[in-house]
């Protein structure tokens, strides 16, 4: 299969998510992160594999010292041009493990975007500095665009999607996937579970990439529970139905509750209401909120789960139920993010080999 200097943009464009992913790769590895429905099941499992390496490796100065020297030779290009504080500061976390010396634009009016330079002349700009772009944008498709882009200069460097506009944030749910990986490790791994998503589905790009992640593992059922206007969408919906995933939309998050293995909580997305106006429906908040009386009703082995930033989504008194396990969901995106990094640039064995070593 070919890579993005084999194919023309708009040829490129048309093709499904799936039929593109197989465009992503170089010289048969992973290259480009940019959407969810690129990772299969075995590229999940070992990535989830390496992430608990390097976390195990990471306990002594030792093995800090090894982390350190795996990707000295690399330089990263944070480019943020929406707000965030998790995936920045878990990817320069996870840059900072593998000695990788990081740049970072956050705010475009200290970069020459304020004197009209385009979004694309400045990525261009950082591939000529760096070896890897890691970058968030609102411009949904933005990260896919550079990504050919760069692919076809004399300096093809990767791009990962820190969240590209409403439509996926793929990192994000590299770190839930490996959250349930954990989280159901002695009660049969994911296949067969029940996720319900709740809250401002129409929105949430976590969401969006969770729900296709999770197409990889059998007999999941999927439960959409949010207000009336919040409601995931059609597109997504039509995949699973595609896939012949079992669903369930609903209004009514309490009723459900005891039917959940894991429960994926978020927040309302008000931020895009400024931009296309849409779904500014008010609704009654607390029927979308989990608190200290639910966990009664959450089955023992379930977990709780959110992508944070929260609200009022989950009272801060439900933090200490060992079910609650949002608070390690977010470390979980340091170590997840580190090997997605390691094997982009193809360093893999030499952790594995280390973490033999120490057995
Ligand atoms: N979960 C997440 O994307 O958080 P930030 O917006 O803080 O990066």
């Amino acid at each position: 299969m070919g890579a993005l200097t084999d194919i023309r943009l708009d040829e490129y464009l048309k093709l499904s998510q799936v039929e593109k992913g197989a465009y992503l790769k170089r010289d048969g590895r992973l290259f480009h992160v940019l959407f969810a429905q690129q990772f299969g099941r075995e590229d999940l499992e070992s990535l989830g594999r390496l992430a608990t390496r390097i976390r195990f490796i990471a306990k002594t100065k030792e093995g800090m010292d090894f982390l350190r020297n795996v990707l000295s030779d690399k330089r990263a290009m944070l480019y943020f041009s929406q707000p965030s504080t998790r995936t920045f500061l878990s990817f320069c976390a996870a840059c900072q493990i593998l000695g990788i010396t990081t740049g970072e634009v956050r705010d475009t009016s200290t970069s020459s975007e304020l004197k009209g330079e385009s979004r694309e002349d400045s990525v261009r700009t950082f591939s000529s500095y760096f070896d890897l772009i890691i970058m968030r944008s609102e411009i949904g498709g933005l990260a896919e665009r550079m990504a050919w882009t760069l692919s076809n200069t004399e300096r093809p460097v990767p791009i990962i999607n820190a969240g590209s506009g409403k439509d996926q944030h793929p990192t994000q749910a590299l770190l839930d996937i490996y959250t349930l990986q954990r989280s159901f490790e002695t009660t049969g791994g994911i296949d067969g579970k029940t996720i319900m998503f709740v809250g401002d589905l129409a929105r949430g790009r976590t969401v969006r990439s969770l729900s296709l992640l999770l197409l990889n593992y059998s007999d999941v059922r999927q439960y959409f529970v949010a207000p009336e206007g919040y409601q995931i969408g059609s597109d997504i919906l039509q995949t699973l139905d595609k896939a012949g995933v079992r669903y369930k939309l609903s209004s009514d998050f309490h009723a459900l509750i005891p039917e959940a293995d894991a429960i994926y909580m978020t927040r309302v997305q008000d931020e895009w209401d400024k931009t296309d106006g849409k779904p500014a429906v008010s609704f009654d908040r607390g029927r979308y909120s989990f608190g200290v009386e639910d966990l009664k009703r959450l089955k023992e082995k379930a977990v709780l789960m959110h992508p944070f930033p929260r609200r009022t989504e989950i009272d801060p008194a439900v933090d200490h139920d060992p079910r609650a396990v949002y608070w390690r969901q977010m470390r979980n995106g340091m170590w997840i993010r580190a090997a997605l990094i390691a094997t982009i640039f193809g360093r893999e064995k030499v952790i594995d080999e280390h973490a033999a070593s120490k057995v």
